[in-house]
């Protein structure tokens, strides 16, 4: 089986090409544009892009809208994850954080999903903290400030394989392939 992985983000397209190619899904990355809605959830912006994508012919295919929780900041950045790294980025949510009991956070991930025809959405979870200070090179985004629910290093710190198999994204996709699989 072969889908699209519609994003411009390399490292996303890396996790979803690993998780997936190890379940036999091929994975081959498009960049193709999807305007993203201001909204209250992750999965209000999927089902946008889904729409949006309908007439494009894209064949079968996958996305993801997802996100970074931090409870003592009332859930932001949320849906505003992209718009925070690119503007006040790593450093700014750890001065957000400065001298806060509370460093609990969560990831969340919503994958859209059109696959012969059908459209459904899939979602993952990973529950952590927001480490005092950066640590570790790999991952993306905020992956060096967040350490996971039972482990001691951020995200950044993980080769590939075990951040698939615990983060949010991990979790959808094993989500995603469990639909497939009564779909093929
Ligand atoms: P989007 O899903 O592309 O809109 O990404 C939302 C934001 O959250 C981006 O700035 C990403 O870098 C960040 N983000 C999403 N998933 C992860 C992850 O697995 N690790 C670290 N940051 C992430």
């Amino acid at each position: 089986m072969k889908l699209k992985i519609i994003t411009s983000n390399a490292g996303k397209a890396v996790e979803f090409r690993t998780a997936l190619g190890s379940l036999g899904i091929e994975v081959e990355p498009q960049d193709e544009d999807c305007d993203e809605i201001q909204a209250d959830t992750l999965e209000e912006v999927v089902r946008s892009c889904l729409s949006q994508l309908r007439s494009k012919g894209l064949g079968d295919y996958v996305l993801d809208d997802s996100g970074l929780f931090i409870n003592a900041l009332g859930g932001f950045p949320g849906v505003y994850s992209a718009y925070a790294l690119r503007t006040i980025g790593i450093d700014g949510i750890l001065r957000l954080m400065d001298g806060r009991a509370d460093r609990s956070a969560r990831f969340e991930c919503c994958i859209g999903c059109s696959f012969k025809g059908e459209e459904f959405v899939v979602k993952g979870r990973c529950d952590g903290i927001i480490s005092e200070r950066p640590s570790g090179k790999g991952g993306f985004g905020f992956d060096p400030i967040f350490v996971p629910s039972g482990y001691e290093e951020t995200f950044a710190e993980m080769s590939i394989d075990v951040k698939n198999g615990i983060s949010h994204r991990g979790r959808a996709i094993q989500a995603l392939s469990e639909t497939l699989r009564g779909k093929v």
